[in-house]
């Protein structure tokens, strides 16, 4: 399968290839994404806060904890290029923390983009970074890691004014740099009139169908957890029925004694030395 560039996405773009991402969080949920070559680009989000560490928001996860499994991901990573968000804090203080933050992802994981939460507000910092050669993917819309500010996950650009300043920051978001954008959780109107007026790939969770790509959270997609499902989650397989059935079998068969099988499952020494060993 073919590395996936920054080129790919532009180029899938042009011709209406819909580009499909999926977060990632260790070794082997990197080794699933790269195991498909239908999968452009693996993701390593913040979202790792809550669905592997079990934090209550992405707002505690700390940048050694994102380069920790950015850089699992990393080994089992191939074709798909490969994007971790800067963690919350990681990238609010000096413009030079920020980059020397974002070199540390680069360095210490082998990532090869950071995506990074915001508006107006970091269009400086997407300019020195994409300056300095690291790039980056812009995140409009719903911000996980203003989800306090926000007053909860709620859709946003619902009004006019809303959805205007978000086409405003859209753009200057591409001018400063940015090679994508993820678009999470507006109405699909917005996603397309984002969509048609910017000229780098977006993609959408929670956007609608009009988007140049989608993502997913590999927990909501592969039903690790059946918790809450936001209206704009499927999910295309159940892991978490397979793994209970699992673990009960397991326990099962080592209370009731059957596993493990003498014969099949264990190792048996020669009669003779047996006897001497006696
Ligand atoms: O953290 C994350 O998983 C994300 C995607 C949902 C876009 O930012
Ligand atoms: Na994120």
């Amino acid at each position: 399968t073919e590395k996936v560039t920054i080129h790919t996405l532009q180029t899938m773009r042009a011709a209406k290839v819909p580009i499909s991402m999926l977060t990632a969080y260790d070794y082997p949920t990197g080794l699933s994404c790269s195991s498909n070559p239908a999968i452009d680009v693996t993701l390593v989000g913040d979202s790792l806060a809550q669905v592997c560490l079990g934090y209550k928001s992405t707002t505690q996860l700390t940048l050694d904890e994102m380069i920790h499994h950015a850089r699992a991901v990393a080994r089992g990573t191939t074709h798909p290029l490969l994007v971790a968000d800067m963690p919350f804090g990681s990238y609010h203080g000096s413009l030079d923390d920020a980059v020397n933050n974002a070199v540390r992802m680069v360095r210490e994981s082998q990532i090869e983009a950071v995506k990074l939460e915001g508006g107006d507000e970091i269009v400086d910092l997407v300019h020195r970074l994409t300056s300095a050669g690291i790039p980056v993917m812009a995140h409009v819309g719903l911000l996980p890691q203003r989800h306090v500010s926000f007053s909860g996950y709620k859709v946003q650009g619902k009004s006019v004014a809303s959805a205007k300043a978000m086409v405003k920051t859209s753009k200057l978001l591409e001018q400063a740099g940015a090679f994508s954008m993820v678009v999470e959780a507006v109405p699909k109107e917005l996603g397309r009139y984002i969509t048609e007026n910017v000229t780098i790939p977006t993609i959408g969770i929670g956007a609608g169908p009009w988007t140049n790509g989608q993502v997913l959270v590999w927990d909501d997609a592969m039903g690790t957890w059946l918790g809450h499902k936001a209206k704009f989650v499927r999910r295309f397989a159940n892991l978490q029925t397979a793994r209970e059935i699992g673990v009960q079998s397991y326990a099962s068969a080592v209370k009731d004694g059957s596993f493990p099988d003498p014969q099949r499952e264990s190792y048996t020494i020669d009669k003779a030395e047996f006897a001497r060993f006696l």
